[in-house]
């Protein structure tokens, strides 16, 4: 059956992102990886595959139903056991994507009276999440702690207030100030809720995040803490207080009518703890390669945020420009990808380049090197 307005509209909008330089395609992976979340290359770690596969030998592939009805299974439980004793909490809970736990989170505990202080570069699933709760969303300057504590302490007494931040800006790769935050939190009787999702696994003496790093878990009320990034497998795990796990049981509904992740995933995720408690040397060897490669770009000249992540944004502003210099770089043999708006804000595009522990010193200097090399025709 043909449907000419919807084809029409939906092939005018096609046109409008293509001159913009918005148009995306999808393209499978090619060459060297400076564009993944697998820090530390933990998606095809031995032990890990060898436990899914077997998991997949006993339990099959898929779950057949929701947590609440017949998709629940004992290694679910016990891995949100797990976790919480990793994060340091009461309980957790898990989810099958961190958009989902996002959009879970938020849409349960803030209604829609509240107020919601929101970093203005917060990911996607969060500001959606704010959106499904109708409640005002007050967008903050990124990571301004000093413009926070005066927006919350202007805002009007009686007020259910929260503040929802990422912990590692996926996109800037720079830390939010979870310190002050807790501080005029305290100050103005705020929830803290924080996203973890490129931390997890790597900052903090355990590897449990930046709330771990900065000494800040007795105040933050939950961590979204996704599973699929250094963790290497898929999902998210929602960690915090007891009652708040049991209600997200009771009205989260990306938890609640959705079938429940393939059984094989809970023992994939045991043993992607067992090698991040065991093999703390990922995470130091990740902290190092940053270093390197930030050191490597300062030099020939691009600006790095101090201190460095694994996370590394070449700001080229203009969209095009962006996606040429990826190509380039892609045609060089260096898998970086063009980040555009709305990920990014209008005028940012970048390279959202990224650290593996797979990268060895001789791959990142002629990585930083050919960057140079394009960016200087590619960026006149
Ligand atoms: C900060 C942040 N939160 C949440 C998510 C969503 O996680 P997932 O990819 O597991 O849905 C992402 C993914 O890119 C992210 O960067």
């Amino acid at each position: 059956m043909n449907h000419p307005q919807l084809e029409r509209r939906v092939r005018q909008t096609i046109r409008e992102l293509d001159l913009a330089g918005l148009h995306r395609r999808i393209q499978s992976p090619h060459g060297i990886d400076l564009s993944s979340n697998d820090y530390l290359n933990l998606s095809t770690h031995p032990f890990i595959k060898q436990k899914m596969a077997a998991a997949v030998m006993i339990e099959g592939c898929g779950s057949t139903g929701s947590r609440l009805l017949r998709g629940q299974r004992d290694s679910f439980s016990a891995v949100e056991r797990r976790f919480a004793d990793f994060k340091g909490t009461e309980a957790s809970l898990y989810f099958g994507s961190g958009y989902a736990a996002n959009l879970g989170v938020l849409a349960t505990f803030v209604e829609r009276h509240d107020l919601v202080f929101s970093d203005e570069h917060n990911h996607a699933s969060i500001i959606d999440g704010i959106r499904l709760s109708r409640a005002k969303r007050i967008k903050f300057p990124h990571c301004d702690a000093g413009r926070v504590a005066s927006l919350l302490k202007q805002a009007p007494a009686g007020l259910q207030k929260f503040l929802v931040t990422e912990s590692l800006f996926s996109m800037d790769g720079d830390f939010a100030p979870l310190a002050d935050y807790v501080e005029v939190c305290a100050e103005t009787d705020t929830v803290l809720i924080v996203d973890e999702a490129h931390a997890v696994g790597i900052y903090g003496e355990r590897g449990s995040g930046c709330v771990e790093n900065s000494g800040t878990a007795e105040n933050v009320f939950l961590t979204v803490n996704t599973a699929g990034k250094a963790l290497g497998v898929a999902g998210a795990f929602v960690a915090g207080p007891q009652w708040a796990i049991d209600f997200l049981i009771q009205r989260a509904r990306p938890f609640i009518f959705s079938t429940a992740p393939p059984p094989p995933v809970a023992a994939a995720l045991e043993a992607s703890l067992t090698v991040i408690e065991s093999e703390p040397e990922r995470r130091h060897m990740l902290s190092e390669r940053s270093a390197l490669l930030g050191r490597l770009l300062t030099s020939a000249g691009f600006p790095v945020r101090n201190p460095v992540s694994q996370i590394i944004p070449i700001i080229l502003g203009q969209n095009d420009r962006a996606c040429e210099a990826a190509a380039e770089l892609q045609q060089a043999g260096f898998d970086v990808r063009a980040l555009r708006p709305p990920t990014v804000p209008s005028g940012t595009a970048r390279l959202r380049v990224t650290v593996n522990i797979g990268l060895d010193e001789a791959t990142l200097r002629r990585f930083a090197s050919t960057l140079k090399e394009i960016c200087s025709t590619v960026c006149l």
